[in-house]
């Protein structure tokens, strides 16, 4: 095990089925906060959705394990953290850090193509709040495994996972500080910057239905609000299918 910075205990494998699971499991067993696990392989990744998530050597396969005092139903503003913290790691390693935008809720783009992606897993306490909260990120350092539905991408510059790791955990520190002293409302602002163009138009699933509309920012508890020819819709949970124009936001 190493200690890391911002008080994370960081343990490294060469080969788990999955991360998140592993992790998982030590959270029902009562481990602390903020120990993180790192394989070099998955022999079993997860994906969203039930999806399996390729993992050959090579890219990053983390899972954070964090207990925040909040209610359950907040668990979802967590995946969003998850991936500001992501963002800002990717940035500082890649050479155009303007390529890099955020998809709602939590992918991770260069040029319109996914290079990271997180699954966001917790348990709700007795008392409503949530017992563990597991966030498992996956990011193409090193090769761009192909799915079936959309192009994948690799960060523009590689870098060994376990440094990788550091500078996430580090970011991952900072924004639940952050959150700590004054909420999501500073991490959704900031969320907001690296996403969408306010107008960007925007197809979402959610459930069966397919909503279209254009990107009107983030609602106060994380949602997605887009503006459709029926009005202004606040979607809470589902899938982004489409993204129009990558253009507009930081550079
Ligand atoms: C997505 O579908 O976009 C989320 C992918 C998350 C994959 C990561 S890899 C580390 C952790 N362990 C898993 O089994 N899944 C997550």
């Amino acid at each position: 095990m190493t200690q890391i910075g911002g008080g994370w205990r960081l343990v490294i494998h060469d080969e788990l089925a999955s991360t998140s699971d592993q992790l998982i499991r030590l959270a029902e067993a009562g481990e602390p906060e903020r120990l993180a696990i790192l394989a070099r392989r998955q022999g079993a990744g997860r994906g969203r959705s039930g999806r399996a998530w390729q993992s050959p050597q090579g890219n990053l396969y983390l899972s954070a394990l964090i207990r925040p005092s909040c209610p359950a139903r907040e668990a979802a503003q967590w995946g969003l953290l998850a991936g500001l913290a992501l963002i800002e790691a990717a940035r500082e390693i890649d050479p155009e850090p303007a390529a890099l935008r955020l998809k709602w809720p939590n992918d991770l783009l260069r040029n319109g193509a996914k290079c990271a992606g997180i699954l966001a897993e917790s348990m709700l306490a007795p008392d409503g709040g949530l017992a563990w909260l597991v966030l498992g990120f996956g990011v193409n350092l090193a090769v761009a495994p192909t799915l079936p539905d959309r192009p994948t991408a690799c960060l523009g510059r590689a870098e060994p996972p376990e440094a990788f790791a550091a500078r996430l955990l580090g970011r991952l520190d900072y924004w639940y500080t952050v959150w700590a002293a004054e909420g999501f409302r500073p991490i959704r602002a900031a969320w907001e910057e690296f996403g969408p163009s306010p107008g960007q138009p925007i197809d979402a699933r959610f459930g069966a239905a397919t909503i279209v509309g254009t990107f009107a920012g983030l609602g106060p508890d994380g949602s997605l609000l887009l503006d459709t020819g029926e009005g202004r819709r606040t979607i809470a949970a589902g899938e982004v299918l489409e993204t129009g124009s990558l253009s507009g936001g930081a550079s």
